[in-house]
């Protein structure tokens, strides 16, 4: 039985108490920590500055999973890899050139994944899936927490796992948005590797005890 990956959404958090929540997820089962960078820009919302991001990359003990919702994500590729991040997402409708993104992220020290806006179809990707340590498939559209999953995210797991399978690639399949106890069961039934969950787990009177939920999802 394969193991899921959970990735708790920081933004779910308290930004007035960054620490605590990071102590929990030192202390938690979580995998990684998921972070999301927003620039006012690409999405209609602005999270957490790079200041911010090296911070937790000395405090968090859990591998950093950045998210980067903004525009010219290439611009910060150096000064993401000196934070110690082990993940740099890039959203495919932010990167004219891609490929050359990815390689930079890759010479950079950083493993690579690139993130699909709920419109953007799959097969997009058919020319750099074997390029790719990840993709991270939005089931809500970016820019913030609690919103409500789309349920055509599903169909797009299928299309995703298929395309991967297919090509022989050993990209992650990673969902973010609207993860909860009832869609992570059907997320991981179609093939899901990593789930983010930021109000589930951080909305809860224990944090820890819904990433150990989600983590023993079968
Ligand atoms: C939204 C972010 C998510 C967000 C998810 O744009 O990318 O990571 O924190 O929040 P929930 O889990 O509440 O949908
Ligand atoms: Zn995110």
């Amino acid at each position: 039985m394969k193991e899921v990956i959970v990735s708790p959404s920081l933004l779910g958090g308290n930004p007035l108490n960054i620490e605590k929540d990071v102590e929990m997820i030192n202390n938690s089962e979580a995998d990684w920590l998921h972070i999301d960078i927003m620039d006012g820009v690409f999405v209609p919302n602005i999270a957490i500055g790079f200041p911010v991001l090296q911070g937790l990359g000395k405090i968090c003990r859990k591998p950093l999973d950045v998210h980067l919702m903004i525009v010219h994500p290439e611009k910060w590729i150096d000064l993401i890899a000196s934070t110690g991040a082990m993940m740099m997402n890039v959203h495919y409708e932010a990167c004219t050139h891609l490929h050359r993104v990815v390689q930079q992220i890759h010479q950079a020290g950083m493993k690579a994944a690139v993130t699909l806006n709920p419109a953007t179809p799959v097969s997009m990707l058919e020319d750099i899936i074997n390029d790719v340590d990840m993709v991270l498939l939005m089931s809500v559209n970016p820019g913030f927490g609690g919103q409500k999953f789309i349920e055509h995210t599903y169909a797009k797991v299928d299309r995703l796992r298929r395309l991967i399978d297919e090509n022989g690639s050993h990209a992650l399949i990673e969902i973010d948005g609207g993860v909860n106890a009832e869609t992570a069961p059907k997320l991981i039934a179609h093939g899901a590797d990593v789930l983010v969950a930021g109000s589930y787990v951080f909305k809860s009177d224990d944090p820890k005890a819904k990433i150990a939920e989600l983590k023993n999802i079968r």
